[in-house]
């Protein structure tokens, strides 16, 4: 009867474990305090080894996650990746922002796999980019630990204020106009994520980030959808 065997050798491990609590509850234990001690160090153990500081998943170097991770690609030009160092290849990339970065890598692109093939957080990853970029022509900022990605106090609605309406109120320099549901659904339609990635860039006669340079790509995306919702283009 193996199940009996079984579950009588669960029943009994588990009493032998209560028998310090016995003791402490005025009962008397069985065994000494050293057989207890003995018989309890290889699971105080494991629970210390669970709590050491490992290397430490989450605060893990741009350095440390690229060598492990990342340069077997990128170091190589394996599968076609981009290698580090290699300007040419990735000048022309660097140019949508760390931001933008981050979520292809995270979603992961033709060859390469999500997240980099890696179990990286999003802030780790963000510093593996920092670290290969910043050799291979770009000049990222490392994001600090915990810290979310380009956090900022400015709303959507007082970037629009301070950088859009002079251009987008009006229809200055040719600029779809906030009353102009036709020329904004249509634009709104490729979705927010590709409208910002336009306005990164620049379009026609509206200057990259829509000429406030120090916008984060979180603060245009805001600013965007204020617009798009004060043209009742949003979600059509
Ligand atoms: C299996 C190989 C492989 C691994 C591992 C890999 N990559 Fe890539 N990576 C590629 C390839 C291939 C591309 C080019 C994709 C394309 O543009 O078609 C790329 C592109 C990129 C880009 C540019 C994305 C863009 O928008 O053009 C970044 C940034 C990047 N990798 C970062 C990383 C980081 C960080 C890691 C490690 C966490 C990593 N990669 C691991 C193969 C890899
Ligand atoms: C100097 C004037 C000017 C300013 C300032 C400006 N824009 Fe524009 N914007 C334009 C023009 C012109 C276009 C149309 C470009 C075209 O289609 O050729 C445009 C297009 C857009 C589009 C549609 C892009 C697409 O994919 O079709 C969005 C979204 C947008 N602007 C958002 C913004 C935001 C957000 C700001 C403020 C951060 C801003 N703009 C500031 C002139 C401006």
């Amino acid at each position: 009867m193996p199940k009996l065997n079984n579950l009588s050798l669960a029943v009994a491990s588990a009493l032998a474990l209560s028998a310090p609590l016995a003791g402490a509850m005025g009962g008397k234990p069985k065994d000494s305090d050293d057989a207890v001690a003995a018989r309890i160090q290889p699971v105080a153990r494991v629970e210390l080894a669970a709590s050491a500081p490992k290397a430490a998943a989450g605060d893990r170097s741009g350095e440390a996650v690229y060598k492990t991770y990342c340069s077997a690609c990128h170091d190589t030009g394996a599968a076609g990746a981009p290698k580090m160092g290699d300007k040419a290849a990735w000048v022309p990339r660097i140019g949508v922002g760390l931001d933008v970065l981050v979520k292809t890598v995270k979603a992961g692109k033709n060859a390469m796999p999500p997240n980099g093939g890696s179990d990286a957080t999003e802030t780790e990853l963000a510093r593996a980019i920092v670290f290969m970029t910043n050799q291979s022509g770009a000049n990222f900022k490392e994001p600090a630990a915990g810290a979310k990605p380009a956090a900022s106090d400015r709303s959507g609605e007082q970037i629009a204020q301070a950088a859009c309406l002079k251009c987008h109120e009006t229809g200055e320099q040719g600029a779809p106009k906030l009353s102009d549901k036709v020329a904004w659904a249509q634009r709104g339609s490729k979705g927010l994520d590709a409208v910002t990635k336009t306005v990164i860039r620049g379009h026609g006669k509206m200057p990259a980030r829509g000429g406030m340079a120090d916008l984060t790509d979180e603060e245009l995306r805001s600013a965007i959808a204020y617009l798009l919702k004060r043209v009742g283009a949003e979600g059509h």
